[in-house]
């Protein structure tokens, strides 16, 4: 029996944070950087665990995203990853699900970058492919993003977005989406 908790990363002891990044090591077949498990803190967690079995993880972070003019306040979903033998029995859609609960109850609109494996997870979640293009504002200006292109998914909650139009990340280490 599975069960979903979600947490700030304030309130997750050093253990807990430990197994999440273990899991998306494995999760991502090895292919997790100390960037992208930096990029996981910070925000709300959801957690999926069996008995004392961590199985399941994803969070949500604040990001400013730059649209038309305006900042928009982002809740930004990283680090979605369940346990590959434990795949297909909805504790992905489980962790989404929480996750959206926070993004529509604080955010402008829910962002995210896909892997190529889960655009079909998200899409039937309601999540809409960006298909404007991208960019970030780095320490030299605003920079196209185009290898990210096609890539980006947003939950829209609050403000009318402009799908076709341009879309900006803020700026950190590693991926800048
Ligand atoms: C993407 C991922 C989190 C999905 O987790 P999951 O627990 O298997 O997802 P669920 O069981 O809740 O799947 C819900 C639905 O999403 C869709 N879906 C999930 N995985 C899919 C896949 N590999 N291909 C196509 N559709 C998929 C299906 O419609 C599925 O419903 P169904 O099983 O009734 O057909 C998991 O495959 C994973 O950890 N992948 C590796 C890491 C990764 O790519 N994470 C995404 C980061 S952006």
């Amino acid at each position: 029996m599975a069960e979903v908790r979600t947490a700030h990363t304030a309130d997750l002891d050093a253990g807990t944070l430990n197994a999440a990044r273990v899991l998306l090591g494995g999760a991502f077949a090895g292919e997790f950087t100390d960037h992208d498990w930096e990029h996981c803190l910070g925000g709300v967690h959801a957690l999926v665990w069996e008995g004392a079995e961590l199985v399941g993880h994803g969070s949500v972070v604040q990001r400013r995203l730059l649209h038309q003019g305006r900042a928009l306040r982002a809740g930004y979903v990283e680090g979605v990853g369940v346990r590959a033998d434990r795949r297909r029995r909805g504790y992905g859609s489980a962790v989404l699900g929480e996750l959206e609960r926070v993004v529509r109850g604080a955010y402008d609109l829910g962002a995210l970058s896909s892997t190529e494996e889960a655009t079909a997870f998200y899409a039937a979640r309601g999540w809409a492919l960006w298909r404007g293009p991208s960019s970030a504002l780095t320490p030299a200006g605003v920079t196209r993003t185009e290898d990210d292109d096609g890539g980006i998914y947003v939950l829209p909650v609050s403000l009318p977005l402009e799908p076709s139009d341009e879309l900006t990340c803020d700026w950190r280490d590693g991926d800048l989406w």
